[in-house]
């Protein structure tokens, strides 16, 4: 990544509309990446496209339950941000199938782009802990 300038470099944020999401999506920004934030409903992330210049920041809609949209949200990405994460299952979000097998998913388009990874776990994890939280984080 050094011989690129952010300019041209696309970073691919999952998970990029959450609480930390946002921060980091508006010091990406600063620093002029090129940002996707890959979100399960693009249009409610409207509110993070002035935190950039206009065309800087782009949505698209994934769902690291679905190995496809994940593929297909760093596609063309130089960098792929994890930050995807639950406190509590609902319905299909379940921390197996977001924490495990969904970080799976971004670490597998990370190797197959050729991207460098950033994955955001949780201080606790540990695959001994009694809380199913932090054994799949
Ligand atoms: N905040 C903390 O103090 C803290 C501490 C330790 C670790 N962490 C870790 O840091 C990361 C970010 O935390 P946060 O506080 O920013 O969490 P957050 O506000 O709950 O944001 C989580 C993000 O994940 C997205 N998400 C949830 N399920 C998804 C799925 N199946 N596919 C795609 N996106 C999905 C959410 O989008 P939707 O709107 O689609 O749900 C949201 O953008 C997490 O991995 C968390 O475990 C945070």
């Amino acid at each position: 990544m050094s011989a690129r300038s952010p300019y041209n470099t696309l970073v691919t944020v999952y998970g990029g509309s959450g609480f930390l999401g946002r921060h980091v999506v508006r010091a990406l920004a600063k620093r002029h990446y090129r940002i996707r934030v890959a979100v399960r409903r693009s249009e409610l992330a409207g509110h993070l496209q002035p935190l950039g210049r206009v065309g800087q920041i782009h949505a698209v809609q994934a769902n690291l339950r679905h190995a496809a949209s994940v593929e297909a949200a760093a596609r063309d990405a130089q960098v792929l941000v994890n930050l995807v994460g639950i406190l509590f299952e609902r319905g299909r979000q379940r921390f197996q199938a977001v924490h495990t097998y969904g970080a799976e998913q971004v670490a597998l388009a990370a190797s197959a782009h050729g991207a460098r990874l950033v994955h955001v776990s949780a201080i606790g994890a540990d695959s001994n802990s009694p809380s199913v939280y932090a054994r799949t984080k």
